[in-house]
């Protein structure tokens, strides 16, 4: 017999800090690399900025009063390192401490369990100026002193720590999710060394997590890499490209060491990291609980002749289908290339609920922990109709279709703990300001005029609450 969600099954959504919050300077706050990327962004590209973002520091009663209408237990955020140490160093913001202790009291009270992540793209812009941010290994030190003063200071109250978002794509889009200045944004290798150091912040906020008796683990952005066809030769790139796209960040977790075969790759590019001897074991005794996926899209690819030149990742900043600038290609290794079965959204996104089923079952069987959903959603040009309402059936129908995939995955015995889509409420999307939107909950602004903010119920909204109210049962 198939068996039902089960009764504690964390059902909410996420968010992170410098998409939501805004009040980017009050309240003793700091500036982060955040602040300054996305000034630039408004400045070259027209989209908001963080300043404001969805104002939810000052809405935050009233965002936890709308999830609680929609029957949320769980609900992902960060927190935003410069409210605590505007400068990155030592010297506690005692008003940022607080918000975060109203923000956590205020959702326990109303019974959902808060799921922090510690860090979401926002270093302190100080970091940055001081020695370059995450490409100097003095980065671990400040960010040790950060988390373990986060962790222990809510301890009572944070069951489930979620240690660093994403280092993957933050691999890919580098220059998008961290300061470099831009001596330094012609040295690849940079890319790897970044990720080296947040791997050993990573095992350094397990550790933090482990003593105060919580559960740790990263959220990846990750996407499955079919083979374009069934040539062997495909079939191995493939491989190739989980190996360096996936594999490479999840055995650091939950082994303890780097993948080989990309390790290998990446030093007979020249774009391996530097590791000091103990690194590895600093990972090992510091393995992972869970693991938080950040799932949209997979990703497909086929054989690169050794003579290709290499590509970084590419961008759709139009929302206009067909618009990607380009795509990954590591000489002799792989191409990244569309999917020629799947539909996409308008940022050409492949859409594949399917895969986010091949994603439970392959992972639970290599690594056997538990999962949670901590982002999944569809980013779409919402329209805001004359009487007030959002008709988002993409949404809907998106959600349901991963739900549902989800729901199988369980059916097959994968351990999956909660399902938290992007985004709560709308919020300054990472590539496309306001005019790419993933709430459930409409924020009326545009990337021009952030008017007041206002809090709008989409169609999803209700959607979700009767999914929730029903555990998983109606989504029609
Ligand atoms: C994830 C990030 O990469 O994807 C989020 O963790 C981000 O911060 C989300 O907003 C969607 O990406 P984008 O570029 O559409 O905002």
């Amino acid at each position: 017999m198939k068996k039902e969600f089960p009764k504690d099954f964390l059902w909410g959504a996420a968010t992170s800090a410098y998409q939501v919050e805004g009040a980017a300077e009050l309240d003793g706050k700091g500036l982060s690399q955040q602040d300054v990327i996305n000034r630039e962004r408004h400045e070259k590209f027209g989209f908001a900025d963080a300043s404001i973002a969805s104002d939810h520091y000052h809405k935050y009663k009233e965002d936890i009063a709308l999830f609680k209408e929609m029957g949320f237990t769980s609900y992902r955020f960060s927190i935003a390192w410069t409210r605590i140490f505007p400068n990155g160093d030592d010297v506690v913001n005692e008003e940022g401490v607080q918000f975060y202790r109203n923000l956590i009291k205020e959702l326990k009270d109303n019974g959902i369990e808060p799921i922090p992540t510690l860090y979401h793209y926002d270093l302190p812009w100080a970091l940055v100026e001081k020695y370059g941010g995450w490409l100097s290994r003095e980065v671990v030190k400040d960010f040790e002193v950060f988390a373990k003063y986060v962790i222990n200071e809510f301890k009572d109250d944070i069951k489930y720590w979620i240690t660093i978002n994403e280092q993957s794509i933050i691999v890919q889009y580098w220059t998008q999710k961290c300061y470099i200045l831009p001596e330094y944004q012609d040295n690849n290798q940079l890319r790897y060394q970044i990720n080296h150091h947040m791997n050993l912040c990573q095992a350094i906020a397990v550790k933090y997590a482990h003593e105060a008796g919580a559960l740790a683990g990263p959220a990846l952005g990750y996407a499955p890499v079919y083979a374009r066809t069934c040539k062997p030769e495909d079939q191995l790139a493939a491989l190739n490209a989980n190996d360096l796209r996936n594999t490479y960040y999840l055995d650091v977790y939950f082994r303890g060491y780097y993948n080989v075969a990309a390790l290998t790759y990446l030093q007979q590019a020249n774009l391996a990291p530097v590791i000091e001897e103990g690194d590895e074991a600093l990972f090992a005794a510091n393995l992972s609980d869970f693991f938080a996926i950040n799932y949209y899209d997979s990703q497909c690819a086929h054989a690169c002749p050794e003579g290709a030149e290499r590509a970084w990742s590419g961008y759709n900043l139009s929302g206009k289908k067909g618009d990607m600038s380009g795509f990954e290609t590591h000489p002799g290794f792989y191409q990244m290339c569309p999917n020629p079965e799947l539909r996409t959204t308008d940022w050409d996104w492949a859409i594949d609920p399917i895969g986010l089923e091949y994603v439970y079952r392959d992972l639970y069987t290599r690594y056997r922990v538990p999962f949670m959903i901590t982002e999944n959603g569809l980013g779409a040009h919402d329209e805001l109709t004359a009487d007030g309402k959002i008709h988002d059936d993409y949404r809907i129908d998106y959600l349901r279709e991963h739900i549902q995939a989800t729901k199988r995955a369980m059916d097959l015995g994968v351990e999956v703990l909660g399902y938290m889509p992007w985004s709560a409420i709308d919020l300054l999307s990472t590539s496309n300001g306001y005019k790419k939107r993933y709430g459930l909950v409409y924020v009326d602004r545009t990337d021009e005029d952030p008017k007041e903010c206002q809090r709008i119920r989409k169609d999803s909204f209700y959607w979700y609450q009767k999914a929730i109210a029903s555990n998983g049962t109606d989504l029609d």
